[in-house]
């Protein structure tokens, strides 16, 4: 199949999206960091001492806690000292009026006494001193948590000039505006200073390394210590790597493209949305692998993809993108990691070759458990020789690898129908000869279901001669001539002595109802859910033949009758098979109809001669069918005329023999 420039473009641009994402470490991470497997040893190259930056921060989340710098606040301050002012001024109007009012605090009969002869003096003074005391204490800072007695005190002292019963009434006051109540607030900036003095009081946390030392070993997980030595001595880069960036990308993009071109080496129909499949998943399993970094699972994002593709698109298409799924790994992997990556690729490659002989539905099943259970084990043999521990980790491994196995077989069929493709088990549930159509087909027009079955021995062994896709001709050998449900009394293989066309004498008209085979025969196919690979076969096998009886009939008419209304609206054959199907299709008759003692040799003159007139007429030239496999065509479907020829030969039956039986 070719693909347009605007195809072109839009493949080349997913290609180039899948190498962004698998160059993306490159673009943001620091070259070196904790967590992740380190790419190679790395010695010190001096002695140096390092700051210990996790034990500095566990310091500072030990002490954190602890210790809070408080600052006075200027608002709470003022609230504090107007709530002052209100008890003073209402102490000093309760005591002026003549009958007795409520008091904001008990007072003693001298300080009643005191409190009358301060109204009758109008004196200013008191509460002012009361009120400057309080400033003072608010000052130094209040909490809400001092207890009566430790403020009734200060403030007791604060007011030490002033005599009695003056002092304890204004004690009393101070104490009961500030009781409960903060004016403080802690300081975020002050406490990190305090923080930093009481750490460097004790002493900074230090590593100390000497000259030659191991800092990392190569596949290790880079630790929080040895990030700081590696960060002291300059090895980790920060900025962008932009240069190794654009490789990387580079690399991933003429990768992508290298995989779609060896797919459509392989497939030649491949079509644009399956090869935007291939990159989509391809980019979805990229993503994977950076968002979960060292901890994704090779088995889970390698297996269940390429198993799905090879049952889709054939196992060579699955293999490429096994393998460029495989190489394209953006994290540094330790021994382990390796191992586990090799098992995946492995179980992959046995999963992408056993899914191109499945022949149904449950043997996908079947074998994609099988696989699980062979990875596991081979998986947990693997990490006890190289010593790791095997774990739950393993076990949870194997339930999501298992659970995409089975999502992905769930949503395969969904899949087959958007994007074109056509798995085996479907092409054999399609060519079940109880199915709806079939069944309507051979009751309705059982010529043409005669005509189909001939055709389907001629194509299959064609195609076997050739080596391609035996099933889907099949498949498509029984659907090709649907379309004649529509009237099958016009066509030929259906009448017995009486031809509506003669009744009908105008060739224009034959040639709409011969064409309309194939209209009908689509919009069939639409009706009953057939794949597109196998559609493709309705209107592909008539290509653009010229209708040559009809269009002699229209010239007998009138000498200058254009062939245009005598030619199939087409296409012409777009792969091998449906180019063999329209070959078997015209050789039928021709096959049929020859005498017993016809030998092969001008039976292969007759195909060869048939097969040729539809070559030169251009049917054959989108096929990719070439001269030698036009060869072996004619050979194969000479093999079944001579087994049909066998059949129609009686065997001599010596009549002794009939009474033995
Ligand atoms: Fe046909
Ligand atoms: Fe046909």
């Amino acid at each position: 199949m070719r693909w347009n420039a605007r195809d072109g473009l839009l493949v080349m641009l997913a290609c180039l999206g899948v190498g962004v994402i698998s160059a993306w470490p490159w673009l943001v991470q620091p070259s070196l960091r904790p967590g992740v497997p380190a790419p190679f040893e790395i010695r010190a190259p001096q002695d140096a001492s390092v700051v210990d930056s996790e034990a500095l921060a566990q310091r500072r989340s030990q002490l954190g806690p602890r210790i809070q710098v408080q600052i006075t606040d200027k608002d709470a301050t003022r609230q504090l000292q107007q709530r002052l002012k209100r008890l003073l001024n209402e102490l000093i109007t309760s005591s002026e009026g003549q009958e007795a009012r409520l008091r904001p605090i008990s007072l003693t009969p001298e300080e009643e006494a005191f409190l009358i002869t301060l109204s009758q003096q109008g004196e200013q003074q008191w509460p002012l001193a009361v009120e400057r005391a309080q400033s003072r204490m608010l000052a130094q800072g209040v909490v809400s948590t001092l207890a009566e007695g430790q403020l009734l005190q200060a403030s007791w002292q604060q007011l030490d000039d002033m005599p009695e019963p003056g002092r304890s009434l204004g004690a009393k006051l101070i104490t009961r505006s500030l009781q409960g109540s903060t004016n403080l607030r802690t300081d975020n900036g002050l406490t990190q200073v305090l923080l930093n003095d009481l750490i460097q009081q004790n002493g900074v946390p230090k590593i100390e390394v000497q000259a030659g030392e191991v800092i990392t070993v190569k596949g290790e997980v880079i630790s929080q210590r040895a990030y700081d030595v590696l960060d002291s001595f300059g090895l980790i880069s920060r900025s962008p790597a932009t240069g190794l960036f654009l490789v990387r990308w580079i690399e991933a993009s003429i990768g992508a493209g290298l995989m779609l071109m060896i797919c459509r080496r392989w497939k030649t129909d491949l079509n644009v949305p399956q090869a935007l499949l291939l990159l989509g998943t391809l980019a979805a399993v990229q993503g994977c692998k950076l968002w979960f970094g060292a901890s994704v699972s090779a088995l889970a994002v390698l297996v269940p993809p390429s198993l799905l593709l090879a049952e889709g698109l054939g196992s060579a298409c699955g293999l490429s993108w096994l393998a460029l799924a495989t190489l394209l790994w953006p994290i540094p992997l330790n021994n382990i990691g390796t191992a586990r990556l090799l098992v995946a690729g492995g179980v992959a490659v046995v999963g992408v070759l056993l899914a191109g002989r499945q022949r149904s539905r449950a043997e996908t099943l079947q074998s994609a458990v099988l696989l699980t259970v062979a990875a596991l084990l081979v998986e947990a043999a693997l990490i006890q020789i190289m010593g790791g521990a095997v774990g739950g980790e393993l076990l949870s491994e194997g339930v999501l690898m298992g659970g995409l196995l089975l999502l992905g077989l769930l949503l395969a069929p969904m899949v087959e129908k958007v994007f074109g493709m056509i798995t085996r088990s479907r092409l054999l549930e399609l060519c079940d000869l109880q199915r709806p159509l079939l069944r309507r087909l051979s009751s309705e027009a059982p010529g043409t279901f005669e005509h189909t079955l001939m055709i389907c021995g001629l194509a299959e062994e064609g195609v076997r001669a050739i080596g391609g896709d035996v099933d889907l001709i099949r498949t498509g050998a029984l659907y090709h001539d649907v379309g004649k449900l529509h009237a099958p009394q016009w066509f030929i293989e259906n009448q017995s002595g009486d031809n509506p066309h003669d009744h009908l004498d105008d060739p224009w008209r034959s040639a709409e109802i011969l064409q309309a085979h194939v209209d009908e025969g689509l919009k069939m196919a639409r009706r009953y859910g057939l794949p597109a690979p196998v559609a493709d076969f309705i209107p592909e096998h008539q290509g653009t033949l010229r209708m040559g009886y009809f269009l002699h009939r229209a010239r007998e008419q009138n000498p200058n009758a254009s062939d245009r209304p005598f030619r199939y609206r087409g296409p012409r054959p777009q792969s091998k098979e449906t180019a063999v199907l329209m070959l078997a299709d015209g050789c039928e008759a021709a096959l049929r109809s020859m005498p017993p003692e016809t030998s092969e040799e001008q039976a292969c003159d007759s195909v060869r001669r048939i097969i040729h007139a539809r070559r030169h007429d251009g049917q054959l030239d989108d096929s990719g069918l070439g001269p030698v496999e036009i060869e072996l065509l004619v050979r194969g479907f000479v093999q079944v005329w001579k087994r049909m020829r066998h059949r129609r030969i009686p065997y001599p039956i010596p009549a002794r023999k009939a009474f033995s039986a």
